[in-house]
């Protein structure tokens, strides 16, 4: 077999738009002619159990389950988590569940979404952000109860700090509300901090872990909480279309994408250091402070011009959109280089020709309208 589309650089080694452009590797192709051939949807798949089995231990958790995509994995969690409406979910409100799901926890779940803009602009507090919009289940009928927290980390590459986590998930024993997490980059957390998965995992009722993210592999995610809880979101799964039957072969790569790219994460953390350590020199703001494998410029503050952007990227040879610049393991060190350059230009050119236009580049940008 010929692996040379999969041992040459990768396509990915210029993109900057997001780390879940990252492709498979030579070895997640050549382990896929050892992959059980079960059907995981019957929980026949042995290389799928396997992958459950490891993240799940990884995290400390009983059981896992593995879905093709974080969105499946958190909006069946949340779901799973509530019980009977009226409820609220309450969250940040830059969270993906809220933001970028697709209005699944008004449809899926039939929650109402409380979205707390963070009074610190890192993470929500129990003291300030919680307390403050907490709906208690007390006979009050006004309301709709707050009956899950849902927390992100990291969000926007940023760490959520574990003693806030700890205050949170003690309060949420005590007022009876699951607290689940959108851990799509809690890798990044924890490699940055040295905290270990387990631990984070600890303080949640339910974790969601990003496979196709930062680490590398081609599809999924992997739901982590009590056997029971698995069981119950596994017919939610199925109910939303989401049971892959020889999943084995993707359970592979993702063993393989998991083992061999973790250690890979602490480059990708000192790559956008660098770079937010550069803007800073240079007087080019950041929306947040660096703390893993994202640097958020601030285009707006920083008035550059989008059409600007676009020439300047392409002259570059680099791909990047809004102002969230993105490092993962297959970024080449000749786009690492070009990406500094194409931020001092851009910057350059603002200064000359400062923008007012208001409103930059959309999220998806290649997006015809
Ligand atoms: C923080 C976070 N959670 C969840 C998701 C959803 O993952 P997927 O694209 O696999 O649905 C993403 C996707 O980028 C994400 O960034």
């Amino acid at each position: 077999m010929d692996f040379s589309t999969y041992t040459a650089q990768s396509p990915a080694h210029n993109e900057f738009r997001s780390d879940t452009f990252t492709t498979p590797t030579a070895s997640m192709i050549q382990a896929l002619a050892n992959a059980t051939l079960g059907d995981a949807v019957y929980n026949e798949d042995e290389s799928t159990i396997a992958l459950e089995k490891k993240v799940a231990d990884l995290a400390g958790k009983e059981a896992g389950l593995y879905c093709v995509s974080g969105t499946l994995s958190n909006q069946i969690a949340l779901r799973t988590n509530l019980i009977q409406p009226p409820f609220s979910i309450l969250c940040d409100h830059r969270g993906h569940v809220y933001v970028h799901e697709a209005g699944g926890l008004s449809t899926l779940s039939q929650a109402m979404v409380q979205p707390i803009v963070a009074k610190n602009g890192h993470h929500l507090t129990l003291e300030d952000d919680i307390l403050p919009n907490f709906i208690p289940d007390d006979g009050e009928i006004h309301g709709a109860p707050t009956k899950v927290i849902s927390l992100e980390n990291t969000l926007h590459g940023m760490i959520f700090p574990l003693d806030e986590i700890k205050k949170i998930s003690n309060f949420c024993k005590k007022n009876d509300v699951k607290l689940h997490l959108d851990g799509a980059r809690l890798w990044n957390a924890s490699v940055a901090t040295g905290i270990s998965l387990k631990e984070y995992c600890s303080y949640f009722d339910s974790v969601s872990l990003c496979l196709s993210k930062t680490l590398g592999a081609p599809v999924g995610s992997v739901l982590v909480s009590t056997r029971k809880f698995v069981n119950k979101a596994n017919h939610f799964k199925k109910q939303n279309g989401g049971g892959i039957r020889q999943s084995g072969l993707l359970a592979v790569m993702a063993i393989t994408a998991i083992d061999e790219n973790l250690p890979k994460l602490q480059k990708t953390h000192e790559r956008a250091k660098e770079l937010g350590e550069l803007c800073d020199k240079n007087g080019i703001y950041l929306e947040h402070p660096v703390e893993t494998n994202f640097v958020f410029i601030d285009t707006k503050k920083n008035k550059w011009n989008p059409e600007s952007i676009k020439t300047l990227a392409e002259k570059h040879g680099i791909k990047f959109y809004g102002g969230r610049i993105s490092f993962h393991y297959q970024v080449s060190d000749e786009s690492f280089e070009a990406v500094k350059k194409f931020v001092l230009e851009t910057q350059e050119d603002a200064k000359k020709n400062p923008y007012d236009g208001g409103d930059q580049v959309r999220f998806y940008s290649n997006i015809e309208e």
